[in-house]
């Protein structure tokens, strides 16, 4: 196969979704299409469970598990299909965000009863800044939910996307009947836990066709038939060239659980979704299909147990051939790697590869040379773009127990930040470290980690930080003079930018109000 039909063959994505919207039913249900396994139940849940969120040992086995299922591949219809996980836990970290750099499409799930929930909008946000293409799966329709037309409101209005129905339910909750695939004209019937056969899809190029009627009676088909009028008048017709530049989002109804309305969804997630895309680095765009190879670091991951201090880089390949026991240049630190057992990861499990192809993640063994966003080429110095750091949600000081091992907590910090597990901000005032999180189980994790893997300990004093904002402005006296007027709330980060920690939201609009010369950026990218 030549090195272009490799690429075109391949739709790397990832899945969004709050916890329990059923984001591990619906990739287990993708890949028993796939055959890349054979019974349900094979992919396990990556969720914390409820009742065990601060257990070190429940976080090690989640780690464990997410690094079995961070990626699993399966061939579909003359294509292999790669699947990100996005981990989705409750307290979910940073790289949750970062693994959407490596994605070229992503797939949200909504749980019809619940509509869009926190994690999804914040997830989405970074899809939106990306521009990558979404489609969205509206799960659970064998039960009570909202309205389908109140649901596509609320994705549209909380969060930001055009949205055009590809398939349309016929009842929901008892009454669920099926759902109508708009973008096939296809009937599908629905029957609690049982496979979808074919005897059980028609095709009804019109709705007016008795066909309807006799299939789901005379009130449901009436319904659907006003319903489906709204819709066609209402929503724009799907336009691909728009999903493709993540204008516009195609909409799905189903239940994964019963896998029904899955097939359809990757079916046209196959006809629609993107090969792998040109990405942009500092230097220039890099388009898959050129002859050297490229890559980046998107995920690390490392173990907590001490006594297995090996870590995982995850590395996406963007242009070129990835081959094994090859020297490639290690952008950052200016030297050459080869690597002699890189992996892939199939379902559950992990074979080392000869080669890897635009679109594929690969696993690397690493002894400490990596940090997110490291890039490896065939010479050129590159720095792949990746995606800016949002404000953390919550704040600690790191206050040090040990003062006899100050350099093992330095050295620790440092390295769990590259990895990318917080954030920390370092206050200019008096060199306190702050770490921001966007889960309140990282703080655990660190102290954890610190203890275990640096020998240092450390405990946490709380703080009241409603944000942090990068900050910049034109106007070089006025930044000075807001920097030593705001002293106590000024801090740097790990790239030693320069970062306001606003104590409300009332605080910052304040801050605004006063320094309007001064620019308050809520990424650390701008
Ligand atoms: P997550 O990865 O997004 O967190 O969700 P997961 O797939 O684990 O699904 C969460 C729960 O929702 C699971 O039930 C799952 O069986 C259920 N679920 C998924 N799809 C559907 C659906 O289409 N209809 C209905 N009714 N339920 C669905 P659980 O009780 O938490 O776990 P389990 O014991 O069933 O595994």
């Amino acid at each position: 196969m030549s090195a272009k039909e490799e690429i075109q063959k391949r739709k790397t994505f990832g899945i969004v979704s709050h916890p329990d919207a059923g984001k591990t039913t619906l990739t287990e249900k993708l890949l028993l299409f796939g055959g890349a396994i054979q019974e349900a139940g094979a992919v396990k849940s990556n969720k914390i469970k409820k009742h065990a969120t601060s257990d070190f040992m429940e976080i090690e086995k989640q780690r464990g598990i997410s690094v079995a299922t961070s990626v699993m591949a399966f061939p579909y219809r003359d294509h292999l299909v790669n699947i990100l996980d996005t981990p989705g836990h409750k307290d979910f970290a940073e790289d949750t965000f970062r693994t959407l750099t490596a994605v070229d499409s992503v797939i949200v799930v909504i749980d019809v009863a619940k509509g869009v929930e926190t994690q999804t909008e914040k997830l989405v946000e970074v899809c939106r800044m990306r521009k990558t293409p979404i489609i969205v799966f509206i799960n659970k329709l064998d039960r009570e939910g909202k309205d389908a037309v109140e649901l596509l409101d609320e994705i549209e209005e909380k969060l930001g996307l055009h949205v055009t129905p590809l398939s349309w339910p016929v009842g929901m909750g008892g009454l669920f009947k099926g759902v109508y695939n708009i973008y096939e004209k296809k009937l599908l019937l629905y029957r609690p836990h049982s496979k979808q056969s074919k005897e059980e899809v028609f095709e009804i190029k019109d709705v007016h066709d008795a066909v309807l009627v006799e299939k789901v009676g005379e009130r449901a088909a009436e319904e659907l038939r006003s319903e489906l009028d709204i819709v066609t008048h209402v929503y724009p017709d799907f336009d691909r060239k728009k999903y493709l530049t993540g204008d516009l989002s195609p909409v799905f109804f189903g239940s994964a659980v019963n896998n029904f309305g899955v097939k359809e969804l990757l079916d046209c997630f196959i006809d629609i979704a993107p090969t792998p895309l040109a990405r942009e680095t500092e230097e220039r765009k890099i388009d898959p299909f050129e002859d050297n190879f490229s890559g980046f670091v998107f995920k690390i991951h490392a173990n907590i147990d001490p006594r297995h201090r090996d870590r995982i880089a995850f590395l996406r390949v963007c242009s070129g051939k990835f081959e094994r026991n090859k020297n490639y240049y290690h952008v950052r630190q200016d030297r050459q790697m080869k690597f002699s057992n890189p992996t892939s990861f199939m379902a559950s499990r992990k074979d080392v590869i000869d080669e890897a192809w635009p679109g594929d993640i690969v696993g690397l063994y690493d002894s400490g040379n990596f940090n997110i966003g490291d890039t490896l080429s065939e010479g050129e110095k590159l720095h792949f773009k990746g995606i800016p750091r949002f404000s953390p949600e919550m704040f600690r000081r790191v206050i040090n127990k040990d003062p006899m091992k100050t350099k093992q907590l330095n050295k620790g910090l440092d390295q769990l930040m590259d990895e990318g597990v917080a954030q920390m901000f370092i206050k200019e005032l008096n060199g306190d470290k702050i770490i921001g999180t966007v889960g309140a189980l990282q703080f655990d994790v660190i102290q954890y980690r610190l203890e275990h893997e640096y020998g240092a300990k450390c405990d946490y004093e709380p703080l009241s930080i409603h944000k942090a904002c990068w900050i910049d402005s034109d106007d070089d006296q006025a930044l000075q003079t807001f920097v030593s007027r705001k002293k106590k709330d000024i801090a740097l980060d790990k790239d030693q930018r320069l970062v306001f920690l606003a104590e409300s939201a009332w605080v910052l609009k304040m801050t605004q109000e006063t320094f309007p010369a001064i620019r308050f950026h809520f990424t650390s990218e701008f």
